[in-house]
């Protein structure tokens, strides 16, 4: 057997030993199967974990589990209007779930982040789970089952979720901390990109999902209308190169009202240095994340990836942020593929942004860590933009020492050469990850599972940040 066979074997059956079971059917997989260290909650099988082996699973030809675990997650989606504080809110999807088997029976224990270490939030559950019944519709063509009624009616609640008007005037979503991939504080509240690309997919899918009929149809305009504001705004405001740089260091501030260029407030001050220094001149990418006077101007590698891959970025974007990678190589893939996110934060930026997290040390986890689960989505992206021999590159980088180190959850150190401090071995998306690479790059058709055409950016009418009239008549003897 050659060294990629015997690898692609020995991934397979480490991937089918993480498979659990509901009632002898398949519905899941485990985020980890490492016996020598305390399972938390890595003996759960997790949504955006899960949503790895799932495209695996699609890729192969098989559609039962992943099936069982929609129908499953679906059941367990919060159905309940809540006016307490203390339960998930309505449409809410679990981080994760675990299985106990008591007296003969299989029990089903959700975590919608009650139980998870800092009671963070899982805002991207919802997402990953449309992602994966729009890619089990394309394998199958079970439209059937997207069409049922407790299906639309999932993907409503999905909808009433993240559409509702809340307390800010933007087209991207408002997120705690820790909301994501990066589920601890590492100073991505706010409006991170990840959350925002699953966000654009997400509700591309439900457009496409919605039977266009009775009560869906409203819910189908407002998708379709967001779709165009947020891609504007993410496009628009989020994109950084050297070009938009030097706009942003000779920014005005302090401007008031409607059509000023510096409408966020950011302060050239807060430009970092190393960005300065490090941005190519051919190249670009989409920041970390926007709001009020901040900019974080850190890479994150899946939300830039997986903007790529669901043409939230332009094509020319696109083609940007892969020259970027590519030219920022010994940063950002160096000798295992690929940060979490780049620079790592250290000091007293590391102190205030992660409350002095341990886990979180510089260059360790997500905050400058490599993780090769993120191999799957750079192949994905290498592809979309006509470039694969980056993915083979990444891959014959990664490979050999996955393998041997038992493919543990991430590396640690500049170059990530370190097995994570803290890092599990066997765990699963790593091995998915690498599956899905590969099985990217032999067939590209499956790249269709996971991208969406480029769409262009129809706006019926200006972003309301910038069109408010700014006055009201009120009469006050009414
Ligand atoms: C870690 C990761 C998270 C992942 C979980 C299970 O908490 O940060 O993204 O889902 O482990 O693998």
């Amino acid at each position: 057997m050659d060294e990629k066979t015997s690898m692609l074997t020995s991934a397979y059956q480490a991937l089918q030993k993480s498979i659990i079971y509901y009632q002898g059917m398949p519905v899941g997989t485990l985020a980890a199967c490492d016996r020598t260290v305390a399972d938390l909650n890595y003996n759960h099988c997790f949504t955006r974990d899960f949503a790895v082996s799932a495209f695996v699973f699609l890729m192969e030809g098989k559609t039962e589990i992943v099936r069982n675990f929609l129908k499953l997650t679906l059941a367990l989606q919060s159905h309940e209007r809540q006016l307490d504080c203390f339960k998930p809110g309505e449409g809410l999807m679990p981080a994760s779930f675990k299985i106990e088997t008591k007296a003969n029976k299989d029990l089903l224990i959700p975590d919608f982040g009650e139980h998870a270490i800092a009671r963070v939030t899982p805002v991207d559950s919802c997402f990953w789970w449309l992602l994966l019944l729009r890619a089990y519709v394309k394998v199958t063509d079970d439209l059937e089952l997207a069409h049922s009624a407790p299906f639309q009616r999932g993907i409503q609640r999905i909808l009433d979720l993240c559409l509702r008007t809340r307390f800010d005037l933007f087209p991207t979503l408002l997120v705690p901390d820790g909301s994501f991939m990066v589920d601890r504080r590492m100073g991505v509240y706010g409006y991170p990109l990840e959350i925002q690309v699953l966000f654009y997919a997400a509700l591309r899918t439900a457009r496409e999902l919605l039977l266009p009929e009775g009560e869906s149809q409203k819910y189908i305009e407002a998708a379709n209308e967001r779709i165009n504001h947020l891609a504007y705004h993410v496009r628009q405001y989020y994109w950084l190169d050297l070009k938009r740089l030097n706009e942003i260091y000779r920014y005005q501030v302090e401007e008031f009202g409607a059509g000023v260029a510096n409408w966020l407030n950011i302060y050239p001050d807060s430009i970092p240095d190393w960005l300065t220094e490090w941005l190519p001149k051919k190249g670009g990418y989409l920041v970390g994340n926007l709001g009020p006077a901040r900019m974080d101007f850190r890479f994150f590698s899946q939300g830039n990836l997986l903007a790529i891959v669901t043409s939230l970025a332009s094509d020319a974007q696109s083609q940007a942020i892969m020259n970027l990678i590519e030219q920022c190589w010994t940063d950002l893939v160096a000798q295992m593929p690929m940060k979490i996110c780049f620079p790592a934060l250290e000091g007293r930026d590391w102190q205030l942004a992660t409350g002095c997290d341990r886990k979180n040390l510089p260059w360790s986890y997500h905050n400058g860590g490599s993780w090769p689960v993120l191999l799957w989505l750079l192949a994905a992206a290498a592809q979309k933009v006509g470039k694969p021999e980056l993915a083979e590159r990444a891959i014959a980088i990664a490979q050999k020492q996955i393998r041997e180190d038992d493919w543990p959850e991430y590396y640690d150190g500049r170059q990530g050469r370190l097995i994570g401090r803290e890092a599990r071995k066997f765990q699963t998306w790593t091995i998915a990850g690498y599956l899905a690479a590969r099985a990217l790059l032999e067939d590209p058709h499956n790249l269709d599972l996971i991208s969406f055409d480029d769409e262009p950016v129809v706006l019926t009418c200006d972003l309301p940040a910038m069109s408010l009239e700014g006055y009201v008549e009120i009469r006050l003897t009414d």
